[in-house]
């Protein structure tokens, strides 16, 4: 895979797909963070004298949708790096390329939204090839956006003579292949959110490669039934059963221990405000839902944890957003804090956990990709990484 330090860029116009897919409320940034990771790439072709043309996804519109607008990002990303962003409303033709061809060395321009366009989720070659024209490098620093083979993420690499990964892209990958690859034992991953058939292929990888994996979140529920215990009224999840059998039987004569919740934290209704009750052992009693793993569970996670050499985080052990039903997140989030082995997270939810709590920079790695990472984890090949090599 080439790098950013392999290219020549003085004076060229340089592409860089970047994954600014940020959360928004009306209108507003609510998390700039996936911009903030873009930077250092940014800032080195700037000091380079590159002429930067960037190009993002924002959300899932059906064709050009003014909610999904780049153009708050352009004035965030112009905040962030003390300059103007130009921003290309018109989309990939005639009036983006003179836009482009206009750029000074160093000044920074972000097209709109590329999913207005139709083809870009089709991967279609003629999209590809209007944005390969628009420059004479291509640099892919989107990693969140690597799982998705489209015109911006993989197309276009057919149609440039000079292609790189960007430098987050580069660490993103060096971090998570770290993992798979050769991790300081014991090699500890909990997992955690709401949907187990979401976590299924990385929860059955690592339970061959990892040495300890800990379960958390509602997809506990279908490990639960699954062994005869009631579960109330827990979210459920009707698919996760089957994969869960599969990974309970599966785990039986695999490497990692499977370590599920031992105590829960319940409520009788899903409200922020709603009372919580402890129970010790894992049987719901009807009526009542479980929103968090319970105390004892916590301290045993928080320990495995500490004794990690190599730590993987991904998924909230409940609903950390009520700050009732917090304690086991929060609990697993200041265990990876605190650990001394390398610590990596992962996915959206852990992030924005980590952040909450006030520990986003107290961890090696913290992934801005949700699907992605999963997907490399899983030991998929990543289209947006493969089309670089
Ligand atoms: C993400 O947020 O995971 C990436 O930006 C990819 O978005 P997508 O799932 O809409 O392709």
């Amino acid at each position: 895979m080439r790098s950013l330090a392999d290219l020549d860029a003085q004076g060229k116009r340089v592409l860089v797909r970047v994954d600014f897919n940020v959360p928004l409320r009306d209108g507003k940034i609510t998390d700039d963070t996936r911009i903030r990771a873009a930077l250092p790439t940014i800032e080195e072709l700037r000091a380079r004298g590159a002429r930067i043309v960037l190009v993002s996804h924002l959300g899932r519109p059906k064709g050009a949708d003014a909610a999904l607008s780049l153009r708050p990002v352009a004035e965030r990303l112009g905040e962030l790096t003390g300059t103007d962003v130009l921003f290309i409303a018109d989309g990939v033709g005639e009036s983006a390329r003179a836009a482009v061809d206009a750029l000074e060395p160093g000044q920074i321009a972000l097209l709109e939204n590329i999913r207005f366009e139709a083809g870009e989720t089709k991967n279609d070659p003629d999209l590809a090839k209007a944005l390969a024209e628009l420059c004479d490098i291509y640099v892919n620093d989107a990693f969140g956006s690597a799982h998705r083979a489209h015109s911006s993420t993989e197309g276009i690499t057919y149609h440039v003579k000079d292609a790189a990964a960007g430098l987050l892209l580069e660490r993103e990958v060096a971090q998570l292949s770290a993992i798979l690859a050769d991790p300081a034992r014991p090699l500890v991953a909990v997992l955690g959110g709401a949907k187990v058939t979401d976590k299924i292929a990385v929860i059955e990888r690592f339970l061959e490669i990892a040495d300890t994996v800990l379960i958390g979140g509602a997809m506990c529920f279908p490990f639960f039934a699954v062994e005869g215990h009631g579960v109330g009224a827990s979210m459920c999840e009707a698919e996760g059963l089957e994969p869960a059998r599969e990974a309970l039987e599966g785990a039986a004569s695999a490497r990692a221990e499977l370590v599920l919740p031992q105590d829960l934290g319940l409520a009788e209704r899903y409200a922020a405000d709603a009372p919580r009750r402890d129970l010790d052992g894992v049987d719901v009693p009807d009526g009542w839902m479980g929103l968090d793993i319970g105390p004892r569970s916590a301290e045993t996670y928080s320990k495995l944890i500490a004794e990690g050499a190599t730590i993987f985080w991904n998924g909230p052990m409940g609903v950390f957003e009520f700050e009732a039903f917090a304690a086991g997140t929060r609990a697993v989030a200041e265990a990876v804090a605190r650990a001394n082995g390398t610590t990596v997270v992962g996915g959206g939810d852990s992030a924005a956990a980590l952040t909450q709590f006030g520990l986003a920079d107290q961890v090696t790695h913290l992934s801005t990709g949700g699907g992605a990472t999963l997907e490399l984890l899983e030991g998929r090949t990543l289209p947006g990484v493969a089309a670089l090599r």
